[in-house]
Parts: C-alpha cells; sequence; structure tokens
C-alpha cells in the first residue's frame, strides 16, 4: 500500500491495496497510520458493495446508525441495514426525491459544515463514504483541515477557547436552514450534547478545532455570543488554505477522521441528477466533555 500526498499533511491518495477482500492486520494498521498522519485518505476504484463496505468499515470499531435511518420509518429506507448511511437523493424506490421531499430537505443540512454524528455524545471518529452514481456536474465533498485551523490561531485565542465546551444538535444546523419537520417521538434525538471546542488526537497529541454545523451555543455564553463567535471561528477554519475539494469519480471511497476535520457537499442538480453515496461511520468512543443529563440510549 501506498500513500501519495495530494495535501500534504491532511489528504492521500492510496494506491495498492483492495478493500472488498478481508485485510491483514498490517494493512488495517498501516490504513490508521496513514489516517493519523493525513486525516483524509481517497481510494480510487473500489467497487463495493454495501455488505463489503461493512465488513472493511468494521477494522476501525463499531459502526453506527445514521440519525436519519433511525428516525425514517422502515418503509422509507431504500438501503437495508441502519448501519449504511443513505447519501442520495433516491427514494425508498429508488426514484429521485421531490423538491419539497422532507428527507431532501434534511439532507440538505450536509451543505453546511459539519463532522459527522458530533450531535452524538461520543461524536464519530472515521466517516467513510462510497460513490455508486456521481452526478454529470457539481456534488463535490470539500474537507477542513481543523489542526491546522487550530495551529494558525494567535495565542490569545488559543488561550481563550482552552476548556471551552459548545452545545451540539441536529435541531440547531437543521433551524439554520429554516428546518424544523423531525415528527413525533424524535425528541431524545434533538437534545443538546457536550464537547470541548478542542479536541487532542489520541495518537498524534495534535490539538483541533471541534467545529460543527451542529454547535447551538457555548456553555456559559450568551448564546448570540457564543454563535457569532463559532462563526468567526468555522470562517478562520474553513479558508482556501486548509480545504480540499474532493471531485467524486465512482467507485471512490473517501474516509475522514471526524475529530479532526470538518466536511460538507456542494451543490448538484439534486431534482434531475443522480447522486449515489453511501456511509458507514466508526462511532467514537468515550466523551469529549461532561454531559448535562444522563444520555438515554444512543
Ligand atoms: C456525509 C456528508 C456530504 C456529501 O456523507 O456525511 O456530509 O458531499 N456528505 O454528500
Ligand atoms: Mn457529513
Amino acid at each position: 500500500m501506498n500513500i501519495a500526498p495530494l495535501q500534504p499533511g491532511f489528504v492521500g491518495e492510496v494506491s495498492g491495496i483492495d478493500i472488498g477482500v478481508p485485510l491483514s492486520d498490517d494493512q488495517v494498521a498501516a490504513v490508521e497510520a496513514g489516517m493519523d498522519q493525513y486525516a483524509v485518505l481517497i481510494f480510487h476504484d473500489q467497487k463495493l458493495t454495501d455488505q463489503q463496505q461493512c465488513d472493511f468499515s468494521r477494522n476501525f470499531g463499531e459502526l453506527e446508525a445514521t440519525l436519519i435511518a433511525q428516525m425514517s420509518k422502515p418503509g422509507d429506507r431504500r438501503l437495508g441495514p441502519v448501519e449504511m448511511g443513505d447519501i442520495s437523493n433516491l427514494d425508498a424506490a429508488g426514484k429521485l426525491r421531490p423538491r419539497d421531499d422532507s428527507r431532501r430537505m434534511y439532507a440538505l443540512g450536509n451543505r453546511l459544515w459539519h463532522a459527522d454524528a458530533s450531535f452524538r455524545a461520543t461524536g464519530a471518529i472515521y466517516s467513510l463514504l462510497s460513490a455508486r452514481v456521481v452526478p454529470s456536474q457539481g456534488g463535490d465533498t470539500e474537507f477542513a483541515d481543523m489542526r491546522a485551523a487550530y495551529d494558525a490561531l494567535d495565542d490569545k485565542t488559543k488561550a481563550l477557547i482552552d476548556g471551552l465546551v459548545t452545545e451540539h444538535s441536529i435541531a440547531y444546523s437543521r433551524a439554520e436552514l429554516g428546518f424544523e419537520d423531525y415528527g413525533p417521538g424524535n425528541e431524545d434525538k434533538i437534545r443538546p450534547v457536550r464537547h470541548s471546542l478542542v479536541r487532542t488526537h489520541p495518537v498524534t497529541g495534535r490539538k483541533s478545532l471541534y467545529l460543527s454545523a451542529h454547535i447551538g451555543t457555548i456553555v456559559g455564553w450568551p448564546m448570540p455570543e457564543a454563535r457569532a463567535f463559532i462563526r468567526d471561528l468555522t470562517e478562520h477554519a474553513t479558508q482556501p488554505h486548509f480545504t480540499h475539494a474532493h471531485r467524486w469519480r465512482v467507485n471512490d471511497l473517501v474516509m475522514w477522521d471526524n475529530r479532526t476535520t470538518m466536511h460538507r457537499g456542494r451543490r448538484y442538480r439534486d431534482l434531475t441528477d443522480v447522486r449515489d453515496l453511501r456511509r458507514t461511520t466508526i462511532r467514537g468512543v468515550g466523551l469529549t466533555a461532561e454531559q448535562l443529563t444522563a444520555l438515554a440510549a444512543e
């Protein structure tokens, strides 16, 4: 296996490995080491079934169910297992979702800079996104390096944010877009969770900003002040020199570390062009901050 730097220290392009077959311990360790050194790895020409994607992903930890899969009725799911995140514009029957479709509107939240599952108390470690059908135009995914963004802060800002705790909820990111239609019975899933604003990577020891569109406030701050400040930090952290745009090819698999990056999907003609991407997500381990209330089983 070889990793060529696309953006040194941030994005690497992997070759010389077939991720559709069981990997040796050494191969798994090499991918993990690559993830620690970079934060985004791109694998091309990996034609995977959902089962193969799940099997490859399980090398790195426990898979979590996406929130949307948990919140949708079984009949409204296109893919079988709740561990397969359906990042597409298709309905259960494989047809394009219409403009006012509630799942389409919910999914538009992916166009805001975010870290996956930061609305869960344990967050997520890696996400793995596999491209099955790509649109003819647009629909890139962009990544931002939260370690480089942290390093570039001035000392006063680093001192100010040291120890700050943020509150994240899916309700905050969706409210940003004016979407509030969750359906009954999902109250516990939108309850805010707390995270440290600055995280330290367990292997490299590097610090990073843990930012996400799901942040709604900073504990102990007035909400408007918190939101204005988070907006400033987000603007800083997503400057072009901290980011990389991935242009999808069919059978690409992109793997990123949600602890050290943010990402967002870019616009495409989603009412006419099919885009079928599928995501598996490695559940986080441990809390980054003390929680306000006892958490319901996730
Ligand atoms: C995701 C996501 C963005 C995109 O799958 O977690 O945010 O480009 N995707 O589809
Ligand atoms: Mn995402």
